[in-house]
């Protein structure tokens, strides 16, 4: 696991009633902190001080590691993330070197893309550090599947279209197509489906909606590194994910939204800061 060395880092001040505010980060302590999207806008002031404290941080693939500006230039960089063709370390590898950091009398930041306990097994570490009496705390951060859609100019609820909302993976711990969701209940009962890691199975979980009764001409988009300069947005339909068209030059990480919240994308997209591609079906 290489450690990574960002030059000159950007000292954060903050306002003295601010900083007075920020929860203490004592040495030996872990704090699991969310990066956001991808825009670095998008860190919290929390996860700010956190970053401007640490001795160390471990962090993922999708964390932009601009937001690494923000740590003082003796922190530890370590990237604990997966990349082109290399295996990520296992979950128990990853919280016994922050449980061993944090023995060592370091701040330490785990940083993740995104909400840490938002499908990005943060929990699972949170638990690992519990059990190891670690003191931990957990910093949120802004989900792809919320703030991520609302920079693509998609709503994940709007009260003419939806009084609910469902997050969901793809993926169980196999890496398949989970077993446990209830397609059924999910169409019927969810007006908009927010997908996290389902972009490999796109059409798998299209013709899994489409079986439980979701129209084919239902508003879908797909939303690839959203709040990045690389930010893609493709509107379709249920029927034509399930064929996979409209996809072909989408590179993920990619969020799929289903439901009438996409209708609102043309009209919001537009005002959207971060909105440069939108491909029409
Ligand atoms: C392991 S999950 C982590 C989710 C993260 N904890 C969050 O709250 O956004 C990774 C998945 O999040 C989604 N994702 C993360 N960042 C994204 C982005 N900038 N644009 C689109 N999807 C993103 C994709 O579905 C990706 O496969």
């Amino acid at each position: 696991m290489p450690s990574h060395e960002t030059p000159s880092p950007t000292p954060l001040v903050l306002p003295p009633a601010l900083a007075r505010a920020m929860p203490p980060f004592p040495p030996g302590a872990v704090w699991l902190v969310g990066a956001g999207p991808g825009d670095p806008g998008l860190v919290t002031l929390q996860a700010a001080h956190a970053l401007a404290q640490a001795d160390a941080i471990y962090f993922d693939a999708l964390v932009n590691e601009e937001v690494l500006r923000l740590a003082r230039g003796d922190c530890e960089r370590v990237f604990v993330g997966k990349r082109a063709g290399c295996p990520s370390p296992k979950q128990s590898e990853i919280t016994a070197l922050l449980v061993t950091a944090a023995r060592a009398g370091k701040r330490v930041v785990r940083l993740k893309g995104g909400d840490p306990y938002v499908f990005g097994r943060g929990a699972e570490e949170a638990q690992g550090l519990v059990a190891s009496g670690t003191p931990f705390r957990v910093s949120p951060g802004v989900t792809a599947g919320i703030g991520g859609l609302a920079a693509a100019g998609i709503p994940v609820t709007h009260r003419d279209v939806n009084q609910s909302v469902t997050l969901l993976t793809a993926h169980d711990a196999s890496g398949g197509l989970s077993q446990r969701l209830d397609w059924a209940a999910l169409s019927a009962g969810s007006p908009v489906l927010v997908v996290y890691m389902g972009f490999r199975l796109m059409d798998v979980i299209a013709d899994r909606l489409l079986d439980a009764g979701r129209p084919a001409d239902e508003p879908v988009a797909v939303v690839a590194n959203a709040t990045t300069p690389r930010q893609q947005v493709v509107r379709t339909t249920l029927g034509r994910l399930a064929a996979r068209l409209d996809v072909d030059n989408v590179a993920p990480p990619a969020i799929i939204v289903v439901g009438g919240v996409v209708a609102l994308a043309p009209v919001l997209g537009l005002a959207a800061a971060a909105a440069p591609e939108v491909v029409e079906a």
